[in-house]
């Protein structure tokens, strides 16, 4: 569904990526893993257009978008929710999903009650501006705004970072219904290994601006891959 392959992404003189390799299969769950500033947000930015990158190929469901611009990656099925719960935070809740969907290739309303049907604490927060919602909730929002797109891969970047503890629990079943249950396709950044350890089907460990280590949830538990990690 997704194929990265030789990609290397700079700020300026600066290179971050030198060539990182990464597939993400139908119905998949691949977890990006690496500490912090090793290039794991770059990385995502890449992969969406964001930032056009020095080099190397990303191809989504066949086709090589490396050149086609965000908003055509989203309209092609691409959802992504960047770091740090990004809102509209003057708009409410409902404004907030209403004008994804008016950006989205599909226009079709039911798609904003589905989204709210998975996170439904947002049903009570319609009225409310982004702006004054919890970091939680803002995150609970922004993953809603990516559904409203009706993504058949959802790319996250660290969806739980500095969240309360019950919203992350939201969060993780969230995603993992929408994996197991639909089917849905999620490339995710998470730094919180449980939370990998219970949701990913492989993972890949990102160090030296580069794939250092790949291997299914199972492998996650050896020793190796702790240390690059440096749990
Ligand atoms: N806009 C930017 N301009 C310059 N350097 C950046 C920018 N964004 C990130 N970096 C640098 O690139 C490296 C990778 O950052 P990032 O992709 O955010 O890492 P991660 O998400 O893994 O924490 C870091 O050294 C960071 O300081
Ligand atoms: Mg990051």
């Amino acid at each position: 569904m997704l194929e990265v392959a030789g990609l290397e992404a700079s700020y300026g003189r600066a290179r971050v990526l030198f060539g990182v390799d990464l597939t993400v299969e139908a119905g998949q769950l691949l977890c990006v893993m690496g500490r912090n500033g090793v290039g794991k947000t770059t990385l995502l930015n890449s992969i969406m257009g964001v930032l056009a990158p020095a080099a190397g190929t990303v191809v989504f469901d066949g086709e090589d978008v490396t050149r086609v611009p965000t908003y055509e990656r989203v309209r092609r099925g691409m959802g992504y929710v960047p770091q740090g719960h990004e809102t509209f935070p003057q708009l409410t809740v409902a404004e907030n999903l209403q004008v994804t969907l008016e950006a989205s290739r599909h226009r079709d309303r039911s798609a904003i009650d589905e989204a709210l049907d998975v996170f439904p604490g947002l049903k009570e927060l319609l009225t409310r501006r982004a702006g004054f919602l919890s970091g939680g909730q803002q995150q609970q929002l922004a993953i809603a705004r990516a559904l409203v797109t009706r993504p058949r891969l959802l790319i996250l970047d660290e969806p739980t970072e500095g969240i309360q503890p019950s919203i992350v629990v939201e969060i993780e079943q969230a995603v993992e219904r929408l994996h197991r249950e639909a089917g849905l396709a999620v490339l995710l950044v998470e730094q919180y290994l449980d939370l990998a350890l219970r949701l990913a089907d492989a993972f890949v460990i990102i160090e030296g601006g580069a794939v250092q280590h790949s291997g299914t949830a199972d492998d996650l538990r050896d020793d190796q891959v702790k240390r690059l990690l440096a749990i």
